[in-house]
């Protein structure tokens, strides 16, 4: 019986029937006072990014983690390779923000079959082929369709002018936020007939592509007059190209996105951004708090979801001293 298997079998006599639905296909994790555990970045590109990374490493000591940070650089072959690359160094838990849905699941599975628990952190995988509780232990994030959703109900709520124009930049091309963001806003701002999607574009929720897209876009379409970024990156950067074009933002054009970033607080509090809903990237405590639950035997809730604030006019100067 190698370690993994035995480990499997204390698991199960600790945990008993309740929690057999949610561990019986799933490596255990033993309790111990430290772990080498592998965090595989998928680019630092933004604040956001930089942000998780930083929320991990200030996390590690007092958590027992011997950690291990990689860097993919917006390459989803890299992150795979970096996965692999943990594997083969031993790790005991692997965290995972999955730039894509679906490239990252082979890299998934061969960290379960190491024996490797699996949390995925900020971003999923499709979930038609692998699943929390089976594949890996769970999902720690937003409800990326909800915030889409919450950013078409403030746009039906409070744009003034009589027919909406709305230019889409969406997000990471394949990825869960990309995806679930665009359903979540188009759904919902179909409801109502005033507004109409003019186009909709990937900016890879970056700045740069999201002011080179909106230029684009722009002259394709200069009656717009409301932009939906699926991210404050490509928002600012949406902003940048409006202003270049001699447009008011904030005035002729309403900018409204997700994140909750510092330039995006600045942005609303000077008047060119509408609001921001919150998406946190600070998920150092909660993933020391849940693989201690794991390691403690507790089944697991396969989503263990994160609770956004929504930032707008009213409270963006109060919360950015907290952004990042
Ligand atoms: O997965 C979360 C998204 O990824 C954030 O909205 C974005 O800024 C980041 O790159």
């Amino acid at each position: 019986m190698n370690r993994r298997t035995l480990l499997g079998a204390t698991a199960f006599a600790v945990l008993g029937w309740a929690g057999l639905a949610t561990a019986q296909d799933l490596p255990p994790l033993e309790q111990k006072d430290s772990y080498t555990v592998g965090f595989a970045q998928s680019e630092s590109n933004n604040p956001w990014r930089i942000a998780e990374t930083k929320s991990f490493q200030d996390t590690a000591a007092q958590c027992g983690w011997n950690l291990i940070v990689t860097d993919a650089g917006g390459s989803a072959a890299k992150q795979v390779a970096d996965v692999d690359s943990m594997i083969a160094q031993g790790i005991d838990v692997l965290f995972l923000p999955p730039r894509e849905e679906s490239p990252l699941i082979p890299a998934v599975m061969r960290a379960k079959a190491a024996g490797i628990p699996v949390f995925l952190v900020d971003r999923s995988v499709d979930p038609n082929v692998a699943q929390a509780g089976r594949d890996y232990v769970a999902f720690l994030g937003s409800d990326f369709v909800d915030q889409g959703r919450r950013v078409a109900e403030y746009v039906i709520q409070n744009f003034q002018g009589e027919e909406g124009k709305i230019i889409e930049l969406e997000g990471t091309t394949g990825s869960s936020p990309a995806n679930d963001r665009k359903r979540g806003f188009d759904e919902a701002i179909a409801a109502d007939s005033k507004f109409q999607i003019l186009e909709s574009r990937s900016g890879d929720f970056a700045r740069d592509e999201g002011r080179r897209v909106m230029e684009t876009l722009l002259q394709a379409h200069p009656d717009v007059n409301i932009v939906y970024a699926h991210n404050d990156e490509m928002a600012i950067g949406a902003i940048q190209a409006l202003e270049a074009a001699g447009r008011k933002p904030g005035e002729d054009v309403m900018v409204v996105s997700i994140d909750g970033t510092r330039d995006a607080l600045q942005a609303i509090i000077d008047g060119k951004m509408a609001v921001t809903v919150e998406s946190s990237p600070f998920f150092g405590p909660l993933s020391c708090e849940t693989m201690k639950r794991y390691a403690a035997g507790e089944a697991i809730e396969p989503w263990v979801k994160v609770e956004d604030r929504i930032f707008t006019a009213e409270n963006a100067q109060e919360s950015i001293a907290g952004a990042y």
